[in-house]
């Protein structure tokens, strides 16, 4: 029993960080740098009405802007920033928000 759960949390481990490593992060991070004058830096929003992108989990980035680019989801702005993105760009500038952790903390 205990070598079975061993091995279903080492398969979580592997499935996890495939999307990761296959991610340019390098890439990600020269992309990054345009969204953060509206995202905020580092991707932690300042800005009414923009949200933060840091921490989100990655697939959600990624199917937010395939969705942006393919005007499933409908954003004046993110229609015509995503437009252009290939699903590789798409990719890295995902991993590279979703690398962050954010730590919340009640005043
Ligand atoms: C000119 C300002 C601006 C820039 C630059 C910009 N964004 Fe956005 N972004 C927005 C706004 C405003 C929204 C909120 C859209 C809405 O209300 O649906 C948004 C929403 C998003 C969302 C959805 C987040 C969520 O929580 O649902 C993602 C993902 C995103 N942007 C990624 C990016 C990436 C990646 C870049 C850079 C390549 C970028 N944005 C550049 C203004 C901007």
């Amino acid at each position: 029993m205990k070598t079975v759960s061993l091995i279903a949390a080492g398969l979580l481990c592997a499935s996890l960080s495939t999307s990761t490593l296959s991610a340019d992060l390098t890439a990600g991070a020269k992309a990054a740098q345009s969204c953060m004058m509206c995202h905020g830096e580092n991707g932690l929003s300042k800005m009414p009405g923009t949200p933060s992108l840091a921490g989100q989990p990655e697939t959600y980035l990624i199917s937010q802007l395939r969705q942006f680019r393919d005007g499933k989801r409908h954003n004046e702005v993110m229609n015509v920033i995503a437009k252009p993105l290939s699903d590789a760009d798409i990719d890295n500038v995902a991993a590279y928000f979703a690398q962050f952790e954010v730590e919340l903390k009640r005043h």
